[in-house]
């Protein structure tokens, strides 16, 4: 399986409620490495970058006004399959219909205010990537170090 890259950003709703934690233990606990991580607040600009595919439909003026409501923290997850990965852990859209066990299912009932966004294939995870996080913001860290916990 071919180690991917993909963005995850844990919404304004998520990280004022304080799930920022769990929701990102929870990507670590299955097994992806977060790889990038920052908080920022994200402007109307950017919010029509990231979401291009939206910003013509009838939801985009309430999407745009909620996802720059407050902070979000940004993440970049890598894993084998990483971004099919993330989706599953997600959960469908409209938390009223995600799965229990996924993170929209098991804290939310908002179709709009849906604390997690994942890139949703290869061409949108390397698109959106770029909008928050440098090359050099990205790290590959796993060999620099022996895996000793103690000197
Ligand atoms: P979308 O890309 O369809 O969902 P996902 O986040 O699961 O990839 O939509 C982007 C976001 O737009 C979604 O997380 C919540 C919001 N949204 C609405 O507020 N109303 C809607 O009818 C849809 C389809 C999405
Ligand atoms: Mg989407």
């Amino acid at each position: 399986m071919a180690l991917e890259r993909t963005l995850i950003l844990v919404k304004p709703d998520a990280v004022q409620r304080r799930l920022t934690g769990e929701i990102l233990s929870r990507l670590e606990r299955k097994g992806l490495k977060i790889v990038g991580a920052k908080m920022l607040r994200i402007t109307p600009e950017l919010s029509r970058q990231h979401y291009a595919e939206h910003v013509e439909k009838p939801f985009y003026p309430d999407l745009e006004g909620f996802i720059t409501s407050g902070p979000v923290v940004a993440v970049c997850a890598e894993g084998p399959g990483a971004i099919a990965v993330c989706r599953t852990l997600m959960g469908a859209t409209n938390g009223r219909e995600a799965a229990p066990g996924t993170i929209r299912g098991d804290y939310g009932q908002s179709r709009s205010m849906n604390l997690i966004h994942g890139s949703d294939g290869p061409d949108a995870a390397a698109r959106e990537l770029k909008l928050y996080f440098k090359d050099e913001e990205l790290f590959a860290f796993d060999k620099l170090i022996e895996p000793v916990l103690y000197e």
